[in-house]
C-alpha cells in the first residue's frame, strides 16, 4: 500500500479550530481513504513554563506580545522529524536524530502572515505537487523574526486584510490545495474548467427548473447545440471577467495568430 499523496501538518495554539473544517465531507473522505493525511499540532505542547506561554513582550518595547522563536523552532523540528513534543521541548539546539533543522534542510513550511506573498491558484498548484506541507499559524501582534527566516520556507497571505491569526488563512490554503490532489474531488473536470485555472472567471450555470418566478434559463443551454453552448460560455466568461476582474485579463498572455 502506498502512503497518502500529500501530508499536511498544522501548528496552531487553537488546534480544535480545525475540527470543523477537517471533518467536512470531502476532506474527511479523502483522509479516510488515505489520499491525504492532515495532522494538527498544539504549539503549546512545546511551551516550557507552567502557564504554557508561547509569547513574550517585544524587545525595544511597544504594545502587545510576540510569539517566541524557541517554542516555534522546537515545535517545527519535532513535526518535521516526526518526533513527539517531549523530545524537542525546551531544547536549545536540535536533537541529534533530527534530519530536518531550522535554518537548514526542511520540508515546505508555510507561515501564514499578512506580509506574505499573495496566495493564488498558481501557488495552490505548486503546493499540491509537494509530498508534504507544514502550515504555521501565528497569533497576537506577530512572531519573532527568526521564525520567518529559519523555520518558514514560504510566507503566504490570503489577501490584503488582517485576520486575528493564521487559522482561517491556513484553512483556505488547505482547501485550495487538497482539492487538487487526485481523487479528492470526484470529477476531474470540475477542477480544471473553472475560474482562475483558465485565467477567466467561471461562466454562469443553471439547472432545473427551466422557469422560476418568470426567470428563464438562457435558451442556448437547452438547444442541444454543443458548439453554441461552448461559444456562449466563453463569451459570458470573457464579459464577466472584463467587468469584474480586468486585472486577470491583463495578466493573460496575448494570443498568437490562429
Ligand atoms: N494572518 C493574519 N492575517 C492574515 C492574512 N491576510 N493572510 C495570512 N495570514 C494572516
Amino acid at each position: 500500500m502506498t502512503g497518502p499523496a500529500l501530508v499536511i501538518d498544522v501548528l496552531t495554539i487553537f488546534p480544535s479550530w480545525f475540527d470543523g473544517p477537517l471533518s467536512t465531507s470531502l476532506l474527511a473522505r479523502a483522509t479516510a481513504e488515505g489520499r491525504l493525511a492532515l495532522r494538527v499540532h498544539d504549539l503549546r505542547e512545546w511551551a516550557t513554563d507552567r502557564h504554557r506561554s508561547v509569547d513574550a513582550p517585544p524587545y525595544g518595547g511597544g504594545p502587545g506580545m510576540v510569539m517566541r522563536a524557541d517554542v516555534w523552532f522546537n515545535a517545527a523540528e519535532a513535526v518535521w522529524n516526526d518526533l513527539p513534543p517531549t523530545v524537542t521541548a525546551g531544547r536549545d539546539r536540535p536533537p541529534p536524530e533530527a534530519r530536518y533543522v531550522a535554518g537548514g534542510s526542511r520540508p515546505r513550511t508555510i507561515l501564514l502572515t499578512p506580509r506574505g506573498d499573495r496566495f493564488d491558484q498558481a501557488m495552490a498548484e505548486q503546493f499540491a505537487r509537494e509530498p508534504r506541507l507544514v502550515l504555521l499559524c501565528g497569533r497576537y501582534e506577530g512572531i519573532d523574526e527568526r521564525v520567518h527566516h529559519e523555520v518558514a520556507t514560504d510566507e503566504v497571505s490570503v489577501g490584503d486584510y488582517v485576520l486575528l491569526g493564521g487559522e482561517v488563512a491556513a484553512a483556505a490554503v488547505i482547501e485550495a490545495v487538497t482539492r487538487l490532489v487526485p481523487g479528492v474531488v470526484g470529477n476531474a473536470g470540475s477542477t480544471t474548467d473553472e475560474s482562475f485555472t483558465s485565467g477567466l472567471l467561471e461562466y454562469p450555470q443553471y439547472t432545473r427548473p427551466a422557469r422560476l418566478r418568470g426567470l428563464e434559463v438562457p435558451e442556448v443551454l437547452a438547444s442541444g447545440d454543443h458548439g453554441a453552448v461552448r461559444r456562449w460560455r466563453e463569451e459570458q466568461a470573457r464579459t464577466l471577467t472584463d467587468r469584474r476582474r480586468p486585472d486577470l485579463r491583463a495578466e493573460q498572455a496575448p494570443r498568437g495568430p490562429g
